[in-house]
């Protein structure tokens, strides 16, 4: 597979993040959070946490990272990794590649 649409730019302000269903090259569906940081730079990492399933998209942005909403657990944005508890485990972070408005994103490319 290689980058396909996620959004627009125009979706989102910065400290904001999105959630999005993007297909595999195995036409798997992998939930995808695109985040705009608050220093206005784009990231995408996966978009469930690894403590309890919920989504990270619907949770706090802010200089690199990403907290969830639920237990508070924040996620590195470069790295996915959990940067304290309640969560250990990281998050995938995709690449991600802005092309006029359309924000791309290749699930099958981990960085
Ligand atoms: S579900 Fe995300 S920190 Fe618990």
């Amino acid at each position: 597979m290689s980058l396909q649409r996620a959004c627009s730019t125009d979706d989102l302000a910065p400290a904001s993040a999105k959630r999005v269903e993007l297909a595999d090259a195995n036409g798997r569906s992998i939930p995808v959070a695109v985040v705009r940081d608050s220093d206005g730079s784009w990231h995408a990492i996966g978009d469930t946490c690894t403590h309890g399933h919920y989504s990270l998209s619907e949770g706090y942005v802010e200089d690199g990272t990403i907290e969830c909403w639920k237990h508070g657990a924040p996620f590195d944005l470069n790295t996915g990794r959990a940067l304290a508890l309640p969560a250990t485990q990281p998050v995938p972070v995709y690449a991600i590649d802005i092309k006029g408005s359309d924000v791309l994103v290749d699930v099958d490319t981990t960085l």
